[in-house]
């Protein structure tokens, strides 16, 4: 089917071809096609949702009860719709175990219980080629925990997320480049520092062997898509450059970083460094130059986790790397420059590459959201209207260590107290305005024992505010607040600032390339700022900046291997960006 068979034929002939798109629910089909025309099938399943939205609870408890139960009793007795059946069948469930036939029976049993609806997921999952059975029993014991409200939502979700791959497969949509940059990632998460084979536990920190082996991995994918130049420059960045016709024009830089947190998402930075490689490869492919150069960074170093220097691949661009970092120790005493010699990279060349920036036209980068506004809106992209402002401190408190069964209560100098009254403070503190956030990420106890009053406690702040002010107000309270306690209860803070940096508004000129991006996949453009940090934020310092966002799935949530998106949206992501490249032009 086409745009134009769907804008123009009549409801009854268009009715049997989207037929089944909602399970026994041809209602929401033929209520949205009233709304005629659509300027994209994106647009067309976004009216969809809408539809369904409007309808109202009764309605949606309706729909939801009109699928199947996985692998239950309806299954068996095939009165499954020939959708759901085939559905079910690539996900491999007809092929499940008897001990995972039976979790699935009594998961489904419990959760039926439990809410009085049947349990539904997308079963051919975010890159539509099938979850298996044991993806299917853990999202089914994770779902169980939530509350009936929460599920509703999550149904309606997968129900929309199985109507788009039933429309795709109507309407022969094939997300080709969204699937390459999945799959990319899925390539680049096999290499971790930690010893879990089935990539489940994905760590990759500054320097360490894994973080090598993923340079090369994306500098050999770089060389693949027809970039002109790969190299890995003094702090480790690979940076790829596919020229402009003119060799003299200048150059849009692009990316984000391959690093990531403990125990991570593997779409966090990573999806900023895939989609424009797919676009180099799409015009290299097309024989296509544009009239800038663009440069892609894929940045070494954004998280802060094997040292406190956070954003010191995309400092050095900018010219801002403070020799005083290459001192800083990871947890093994190793120093940054110790680990930059064993790597094979020359801090003293860390100055050659900051960035001249009469050669740039701007920064722009594509993330993963790391929040659950787009999927609560049920919207693939977002525009990024600002980078919220972040400071970081490592600090650590020191008490007295005194006997646990003798010391009177009043006589104590614990650390543990005053650690636990400062957290406390900064939640309270941060909920008092609407959108700041204090985080205490990092606590420890040093040699700690059961008996003893703990003496010492190490732990980290990070304090986030849409602008500087706000900002610096919740970390004025929070020092006061250090201040009080210390003299309260005796004990001695010490503290050092990791991080300062300031929220950074996205630039209204690159802003307006990326809203008609968006605007020419058929899609409304809907706006939000970031709460997480990027790449950009730092770049801003010296070149205007703009960011697009994909939706996150499983409510958007990051920094934790849950992290997920759909290839189909990064098809969106890539056909966003492409649809950038091809109308910006320099100025
Ligand atoms: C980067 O992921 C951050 O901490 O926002
Ligand atoms: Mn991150
Ligand atoms: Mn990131």
């Amino acid at each position: 089917m086409t745009l134009d068979q769907l804008n123009t034929q009549s409801i009854g002939q268009l009715l049997p071809l989207l037929q089944g798109l909602y399970e026994h629910s041809d209602w929401i089909v033929e209520q949205t096609l009233a709304r005629r025309p659509f300027k994209s099938f994106e647009a067309f399943k976004h009216g969809m949702i809408q539809t369904l939205q409007h309808a109202g609870e009764s309605a949606w408890l309706t729909l939801i009860k009109a699928h199947p139960e996985l692998t239950g009793k309806v299954a068996i007795q095939k009165t499954l719709t020939a959708e759901s059946q085939s559905e079910q069948q690539k996900a491999g469930l007809a092929n499940c175990t008897a001990e995972e036939y039976e979790a699935l029976h009594s998961l489904n049993k419990a959760y039926q219980e439990k809410f009085n609806f049947p349990f539904i997921v997308a079963v051919r999952g975010p890159r539509g080629l099938g979850l298996t059975p044991q993806d299917i029993i853990q999202t089914m014991q994770r779902r169980l925990k939530n509350t009936r409200d929460f599920e509703v939502q999550e149904a309606l979700q997968n129900i929309h997320r199985i109507v788009e791959l039933r429309l795709h497969e109507k309407i022969d949509r094939k997300s080709p480049e969204g699937d390459l940059i999945w799959d990319w990632q899925e390539a680049l998460a096999q290499y971790t520092e930690t010893q879990d084979l089935n990539f489940k536990n994905l760590t990759v920190t500054y320097l360490s062997p894994a973080h090598k082996d993923c340079a090369e991995f994306i500098a050999e994918r770089m060389r693949e898509c027809g970039f002109d130049e790969v190299s890995q420059d003094a702090v480790g960045n690979v940076v790829g450059r596919y020229h402009a016709q003119d060799p003299k024009a200048r150059y849009l830089m692009t990316g984000s970083h391959f690093d990531t947190v403990r125990n991570a998402g593997k779409y966090d930075g990573r999806l900023g460094i895939f989609c424009p490689m797919a676009c180099v490869k799409t015009l290299f492919s097309k024989g296509v130059r544009l009239p800038f150069g663009l440069e892609v960074v894929a940045f070494a170093e954004e998280e802060g986790q094997r040292y406190a220097a956070t954003f010191l691949a995309s400092s050095a661009l900018t010219g801002q790397f403070n020799p005083e970092w290459l001192a800083q120790e990871d947890k093994d005493g190793i120093s940054m420059k110790e680990a930059m010699a064993a790597y094979g990279l020359n801090p003293d060349e860390i100055a050659l590459i900051k960035r001249d920036t009469s050669q740039y036209l701007g920064f722009i980068e594509v993330h993963i959201e790391q929040g659950p506004v787009l999927y609560n809106q049920k919207r693939p992209l977002g525009l990024v209207t600002s980078i919220n402002g972040s400071r970081r401190f490592i600090a650590h408190v020191q008490g007295v260590a005194s006997h646990a069964g003798t010391t009177p209560m009043k006589l104590r100098h614990d650390a543990v107290g005053a650690i636990a009254e400062l957290a406390l403070f900064m939640e309270e503190r941060a909920l008092k305005d609407a959108d700041s956030v204090a985080t205490m990420g990092m606590l420890e106890v040093p040699n700690g024992s059961i008996n003893v009053i703990a003496a010492r406690a190490h732990f980290s702040m990070d304090i986030r505010a849409p602008n500087d002010a706000q900002r610096d107000a919740v970390v004025e309270d929070i020092l006061n607040k250090i201040k009080e306690i210390s003299e309260r209860r005796q004990v001695e803070f010490k503290l050092t600032e990791s991080l300062k940096i300031s929220a950074a508004p996205c630039d209204t000129q690159l802003m307006k390339h990326w809203q008609a991006a968006i605007e020419d996949l058929g899609l409304e453009v809907f706006s939000l700022p970031s709460g997480a940090g990027h790449d950009a934020m730092k770049i801003h310092d010296i070149m205007p900046q703009a960011m697009l966002f994909v939706r996150g799935l499983n409510s958007g949530i990051s920094h934790n291997p849950l992290e997920s998106s759909s290839s189909d949206d990064m098809q969106l992501a890539f056909e966003a960006m492409m649809n950038f490249l091809m109308r910006f032009r320099p100025s």
